[in-house]
C-alpha cells in the first residue's frame, strides 16, 4: 500500500525558506538598474532625440538642452566647447581682426551672433572706455559669456538676447557692427541687413568675418554655407557698400561695408 506523501525535513526547510529567497532575488535584480541617470547615461548620443516609446527611464530623466539656432549643433554645450575650441580660435585669428578693426577706444560696438564671447572679449579690451553689445538668440551662449564677465572682469560687455530678425542694439550708436562667421545662419537677409543700418553711428561700419565659400580643410561643411557671391549680392541689394577686403584669413573672408552707395 502506498504511503501518504510526507514532506522531509530538508522539504520543509526550504518551503519555509523560498518567500525569502524570492525576495532577495528581486531585491538583487533591481539593484541593476540605476535609480538615477549617470552623467555618461544622460550624456549618451543616443540620449538626444530618443525614439517615441523608448523604455529608458535614465534617458527620459534628463532632458538634454537643444539650440535655438537651427544652424548650430544640436548639443548647445557641446557646440560651445567647439566654438571655443583651440583649433577653432587659432583660425579665426582674433588679435590680427581687432588690429584691422582699429577700435577707437571708446568705441561702441555691435557683436551680432556672439557666441560665447570670443570675439565681444577681445572688443571689450580694445575699446575699454566704449560698450560692447555682446548679441545672440541662444541664451546659453550668453551664459557662456556671463560666466566669463562675471565680477568686474569686462565691465563695458553688454549682452543682449537677440531676435532671429533684430539683434537689439541701441538706434543710431554702433560704430562698428561685427558679424562673426554668423552671417550665413540668419535668415530673410536682406531685409534684416536692410533693418540693420539703423543702429548704426553716423559714420559707422559693419564687419564681416565668415568662412570662404566652397569645400575648405576646416569649418562648416559647403553646404551649410553660402555659394561664391551671395553675400556680396545681398548685402549690395540691402544698400551696402564694401570699403575693405581684408587679405588676412586664410580660410575666412573679412569685409568692411558702410551704408550708401560708394561716392
Ligand atoms: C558659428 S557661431 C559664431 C559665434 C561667434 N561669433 C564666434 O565666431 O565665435 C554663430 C552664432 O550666431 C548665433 N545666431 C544664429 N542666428 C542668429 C540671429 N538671427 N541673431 C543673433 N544670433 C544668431 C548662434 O546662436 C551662434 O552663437
Amino acid at each position: 500500500m502506498a504511503q501518504p506523501h510526507t514532506a522531509s525535513a530538508h522539504q520543509r526547510v526550504l518551503m519555509t525558506l523560498a518567500p525569502c529567497l524570492l525576495v532577495l532575488l528581486v531585491g538583487a535584480c533591481r539593484s541593476t538598474v540605476p535609480q538615477t541617470p549617470t552623467p555618461d547615461a544622460a550624456q549618451a548620443p543616443h540620449a538626444h532625440g530618443a525614439p517615441a516609446g523608448s523604455t529608458s527611464t535614465a534617458i527620459e530623466a534628463k532632458p538634454t538642452r537643444t539650440n535655438r539656432d537651427p544652424h548650430g549643433n544640436p548639443d548647445v554645450e557641446r557646440y560651445i566647447d567647439m566654438l571655443q575650441s583651440t583649433g577653432r580660435l587659432e583660425t579665426l585669428q582674433i588679435p590680427l581682426v581687432v588690429e584691422h578693426l582699429a577700435l577707437a577706444p571708446d568705441a561702441i560696438i555691435g557683436d551680432l551672433g556672439c557666441g560665447p564671447g570670443n570675439f565681444a572679449l577681445a572688443f571689450a579690451k580694445a575699446a575699454p572706455r566704449g560698450v560692447v553689445y555682446a548679441s545672440d538668440v541662444e541664451p546659453a551662449q550668453l551664459d557662456s559669456l556671463r560666466a566669463k564677465i562675471a565680477g568686474d572682469a569686462a565691465p563695458n560687455i553688454i549682452p543682449v538676447l537677440a531676435s532671429f530678425d533684430d539683434p537689439h542694439f541701441p538706434p543710431g550708436r554702433m560704430d562698428l557692427v561685427f558679424i562673426g562667421d554668423t552671417y550665413h545662419h540668419l535668415q530673410d537677409r536682406v531685409a534684416y541687413m536692410r533693418r540693420l543700418e539703423a543702429c548704426l553711428a553716423p559714420g559707422g561700419k559693419l564687419a564681416i568675418l565668415d568662412y570662404k565659400p566652397g569645400d575648405l580643410p576646416i569649418g562648416p561643411p559647403r553646404a551649410h554655407k553660402l555659394e561664391a557671391g551671395v553675400m556680396e549680392r545681398e548685402l549690395v541689394e540691402a544698400g551696402w557698400t564694401r570699403v575693405a577686403k581684408h587679405d588676412t584669413h586664410p580660410w575666412h573672408d573679412f569685409e568692411v561695408w558702410t551704408p550708401g552707395e560708394q561716392r
